[in-house]
């Protein structure tokens, strides 16, 4: 298994509930380690340029809307295959299909208010990372050297 980044976000609805310490909880004992964190509050040009792929989408106006709305934590989680775990965590888009146990499922109001947010591939997560954390470097990061 290969040592992968990826990047999360936890969206306003999170922040605005209280959790960001219950959701990087589950991360990091899912063995997700956030070697990159910030809480900021995104502007409608950064929302609109994270979300670019998702233009012509019909909920597109209203996923800046809300992405904009409040505060935001954006994190880079690194892990054995960090991409595929951080999807599994986090659950299904729409919290109804959620499984049970997930992040979505547990704490997400609806299909929009979701909580999270995660990278859906490696490269992606490239794409991501170097948008919000662009001091971030790809290769991963040796612990060994910080104890
Ligand atoms: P995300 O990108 O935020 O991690 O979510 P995802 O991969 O599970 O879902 P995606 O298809 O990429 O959609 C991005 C976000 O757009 C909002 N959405 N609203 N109203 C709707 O039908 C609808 N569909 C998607 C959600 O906030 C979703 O997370
Ligand atoms: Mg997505």
């Amino acid at each position: 298994m290969a040592t992968e980044r990826t990047l999360s976000i936890i969206k306003p609805d999170g922040v605005e509930k209280g959790i960001i310490g219950k959701i990087v909880s589950r991360f990091e004992s899912n063995g997700l380690k956030p070697i990159a964190l910030r809480l900021t509050h995104l502007s409608k040009r950064e929302a609109e340029g994270f979300y670019a792929v998702h233009k012509a989408r019909p909920f597109f106006n209203d996923l800046v809307t809300f992405m904009t709305g409040g505060p935001v934590v954006l994190m880079v989680l690194e892990g054995e295959n960090a991409v595929l775990k951080n999807r599994e965590i986090m659950g299904a888009t729409d919290p109804k299909k959620a499984a049970e146990g997930t992040i979505r499922k547990d704490f997400a109001t609806d299909i929009e208010k979701n909580t999270v947010h995660g990278s859906d591939s490696a490269e992606n997560a490239r794409v991501e990372i170097s948008y919000f954390f662009p001091e971030v470097q790809v290769h991963a990061y040796d612990w060994k050297k910080l104890t």
